[in-house]
């Protein structure tokens, strides 16, 4: 069964050819689709995921550090979405986001994941998964319904 490091890696490599994709379009619309899959992505480890790692000393560090990483790639998206696809410093915004987020796509699947992994059992992992699958989903049903995420 898949557990949530496969879950988690696959959309890491998917958004990562989305950044590409973007900084060869340059369109506001190709940051919208690597937004649709981020924001799920990022809300569903803060909610399941990090919060497991946070209670343990010793993943206590990296879990705060991901929420930060979060926080910065949050707010250049933010800054994005205020700004037209021809402003001046769109490119160089784009940019700085896929660093961010390259940056913490690396951290995640290095030291995020193997400090989980003695955390975590095979079986705890893969349950993770699926709250994290069936998460995902709801949050995206709220979205399409106009609904609030509280
Ligand atoms: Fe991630
Ligand atoms: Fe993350």
């Amino acid at each position: 069964m898949e557990t949530i490091y496969d879950i988690l890696s696959q959309e890491h490599k998917l958004v990562l050819g989305m950044f590409e994709a973007a900084m060869a379009s340059g369109s506001k619309e190709a940051l919208f689709k690597i937004k649709v899959e981020i924001d799920p992505h990022m809300a569903g480890e803060e909610k399941l995921y990090y919060p497991l790692l946070e209670e343990k000393e010793e993943s206590r560090d990296i879990a705060r550090k991901a929420y930060m990483e979060h926080n910065e790639a949050k707010a250049l998206m933010y800054e994005l979405e205020g700004m037209g696809e021809s402003s001046e410093n769109w490119t160089a915004r784009l940019n700085e986001l896929k660093e961010v987020i390259i940056h913490h796509v690396q951290d995640e699947e290095s030291k995020v994941f193997e400090k989980s992994r003695n955390i975590l059992s095979q079986r705890q992992a893969e349950e993770l998964a699926q709250k994290y699958l069936e998460f995902k989903k709801s949050y995206t049903g709220k979205i399409e319904a106009g609904e609030s995420l509280a």
